[in-house]
């Protein structure tokens, strides 16, 4: 018999639900929330209001899109962590009404487990999926880690940052250029027409696999004040140049890591997962970092690589396999390692 799980993600702003059916994707449906663009940054209250006024008609969608009655779903999964508290809340209760309601289980899942498995989601049933072990390097606007996963359930952290994540380093500095949150994007977008040789940021000397952005973010800011003080137009004027830049310099620091990781484990496969992985630069890095040296690379699909519901849905599938489910008094978390 068929396994089909619904799965709910509502750690931060997106209010998201997929679903799955033996591995392989039946519908993904993702609301991101406006309401914080004018705040330049994410208001937890705000996005567990919008969360509350979202998931019913998400969930309905998703199931709707995949042509799924929901008493012939096998289980509920749902982000219990880490994320916003207020936000986790709505899906976790969410997912335990609706599993009360239809009296089927609900299995948790670690959002960052849900970044790494989102390689397992498969449109189609032959598609290709990593083998273990593997590394992923997983960057988002939280976390900026180096796992070495053995299986879907053993992964091992082996270097991770010591500040700043690799998507705040982005949007730190894009928000100082006056660009709007989140800025990752606007700065992929702007380094695509500059000369990422222009200027030159501090990098960090860590030993160790573990990262560190906020050096690069404090140089990045003496840069503008210097260059401000002769132009006052100079931000506008040099945006390209100074995205690009930046870009250039996060990519160094974050290859840099992912080399010596490879090198130690002899691993042959290299995934990347995380908003972080949806910049081109870093993509095209890690595509010919691998083929360079005859190792496989598994980029994600950009929509799997932000909050999505169908990496929950994947982790929580492999849970379910294997007979892992949730109590019902089990709370979310808002900070967890892998
Ligand atoms: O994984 P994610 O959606 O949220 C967390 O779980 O933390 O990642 C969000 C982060 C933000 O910092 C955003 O600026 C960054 O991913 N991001 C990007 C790009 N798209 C999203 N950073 C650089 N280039 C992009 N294209």
């Amino acid at each position: 018999m068929s396994v089909i799980i619904l799965g709910i993600e509502s750690s931060c702003d997106d209010t998201s639900a997929a679903v799955i059916r033996d591995g392989v994707l039946l519908s993904n449906v993702i609301a991101s929330q406006q309401v914080h663009a004018e705040f330049g940054g994410v208001v937890p209250e705000l996005a567990s209001r919008a969360h509350q006024q979202n998931i019913v008609p998400v969930v309905d969608t998703a199931l709707k899109r995949a042509g799924v009655a929901k008493e012939d779903l096998s289980a509920i999964g749902f982000t219990r962590g880490p994320g916003l508290l207020g936000s986790l809340l709505v899906g976790t209760s969410f997912a335990k009404g609706l599993s009360l309601g239809l009296r089927k289980p609900i299995v948790d899942v670690n959002h960052l487990h849900g970044h790494v498995l989102s390689h397992f989601i498969r449109r189609k049933e032959d598609d290709d999926v990593p083998e273990y072990p593997f590394i992923c390097l997983l960057v988002s606007g939280g976390n900026s880690q180096i796992v070495l996963v053995r299986n879907y359930n053993d992964m091992e952290i082996l270097g991770q940052t010591i500040d700043d994540a690799a998507g705040e380093a982005f949007d730190k500095c894009a928000k100082v250029m006056g660009l709007p949150y989140p800025g990752g994007p606007h700065i992929d977008r702007l380094a695509a027409e500059g000369d990422a040789s222009r200027f030159k940021f501090a990098k960090p000397h860590i030993p160790g696999l573990d990262y560190s952005f906020s050096g690069l973010k404090t140089s990045f800011l003496y840069t503008l004040r210097d260059c401000l003080k002769e132009d006052k137009d100079f931000i506008e004027n040099n945006k390209a140049d100074l995205a690009a830049s930046l870009q250039r310099t996060i990519i160094e620091i974050l290859m840099d890591k992912l080399d010596k990781a490879v090198r130690q484990t002899g691993v042959r496969t290299v995934a990347i997962g995380g908003g972080v992985s949806a910049n081109s630069g870093v993509r095209d890095a890690v595509a010919a970092y691998c083929s360079g040296r005859g190792l496989k690379a598994f980029i994600p699909e950009r929509v799997f690589t932000t909050d999505n519901a169908a990496m929950v849905a994947i982790a929580a599938y492999y849970k379910y396999l294997d007979g892992q489910f949730c109590r019902y008094d089990e709370v979310p978390y808002a900070r967890v390692t892998v």
